[in-house]
């Protein structure tokens, strides 16, 4: 197997490229594909504050690394979702990252500083994990955001990550969904712009460059989510993409330019009858935004 760009050996094969790269190679391939997301979405203007949302992850932390090395400096967000070892180890990648290259890395803490843990508040609400944790990371890197003065959100979704999502949105015809699944959701009054720039990436790519840069990153799934939906879309997805190199590529490429238009009135998070949140300001269509309102059942039990 040989490097595609100088012919020397390679050490990773990308199948829905054809195409195999040595290691530097393979690095600047990844920097490219983030660079074209960043410009094909326009993404990030040259004077935006960029939080990078970090889980302690290899999709986060090679996000971090790669907007570092275009030159976007942005800052980390690391939420403390209090699911016991997982979240405490999380945190020390995120930290450790951090730390060795000099960034700044903010925290907020769910139970320390909003007084409830996503398992508080997946037994307070009975439902599964990922939607109470789905909410708070929703509504806490908005919130954080706009507090600190970022223009900009940045997360780790992968394009393993966004073919499920768009499987799950279409085998349910979800079209509320599918008009908000975008790779860049624009700001809008009380939201700050949010861009996921590893969308033309796949998860196998990105713990490929974390191995290849030498980046801790915490390798455990997050207990509480196993079993869900998503993860056996992904299983699905992969057994397709195995005979078939490219299919998820194809997928939420050919989504993004052909298929979202149809359902897109309006890109951004905000809809017409938003009003403040009497709690805390947060944009809603309620009365109670939907966070203060899980806030107040899982501080309750
Ligand atoms: P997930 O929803 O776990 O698939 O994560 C998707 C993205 O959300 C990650 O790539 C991160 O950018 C962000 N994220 C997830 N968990 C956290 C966390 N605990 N703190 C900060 N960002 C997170
Ligand atoms: Fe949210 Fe697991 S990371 S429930
Ligand atoms: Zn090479
Ligand atoms: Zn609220």
């Amino acid at each position: 197997m040989k490097c595609r760009v100088c012919r020397g050996p390679a050490v990773i094969d990308v199948r829905r490229h054809n195409a195999a790269f040595c290691r530097d190679h393979f690095v600047v391939h990844c920097r490219e594909q983030v660079r074209r997301a960043l410009s094909d979405h326009h993404m990030l203007g040259p004077d935006d504050r960029v939080l990078v949302a970090v889980s302690g992850g290899k999709d986060s932390l090679a996000l971090w690394d790669l907007l570092v090395e275009l030159g976007a400096a942005p800052d980390g967000l690391y939420l403390g979702l209090g699911i016991g070892e997982y979240s405490d180890e999380s945190g020390q990648y995120a930290r450790a990252f951090a730390d060795a290259r000099g960034l700044t890395l903010h925290e907020v803490d769910l139970g320390a500083d909003w007084g409830f843990t996503v398992p508080d508040a997946a037994a307070a609400t009975r439902r599964v994990p990922c939607s109470a944790c789905g909410l708070s990371k929703r509504h806490l890197f908005n919130t954080f955001a706009l507090e600190h003065g970022y223009d900009v959100v940045a997360t780790g979704h992968n394009l393993d990550d966004e073919a499920a999502v768009l499987l799950g949105n279409v085998l349910r015809w979800d079209v509320e969904y599918l008009r908000r699944q975008a790779p860049v959701l624009p700001t809008a009054p009380g939201f700050v712009r949010k861009v996921k720039p590893l969308v033309r990436l796949g998860e196998r790519e990105m713990a490929a460059y974390c191995v290849l840069q030498r980046i801790d990153y915490q390798v455990e799934e997050c207990p509480m989510a196993a079993g869900n939906r998503h993860l056996r879309f992904k299983d699905v997805l992969n057994s397709l993409e195995d005979s078939s190199p490219g299919t998820k590529a194809a997928f939420v490429q050919g989504f993004i330019e052909r298929g979202h238009a149809y359902f897109d009135d309006d890109q951004t998070d905000a809809s017409p009858d938003l009003r403040r949140c009497a709690e805390c300001g947060a944009p809603t269509t309620a009365e109670v935004c939907a966070f203060c309102r899980l806030r107040v059942r899982a501080t309750r039990s």
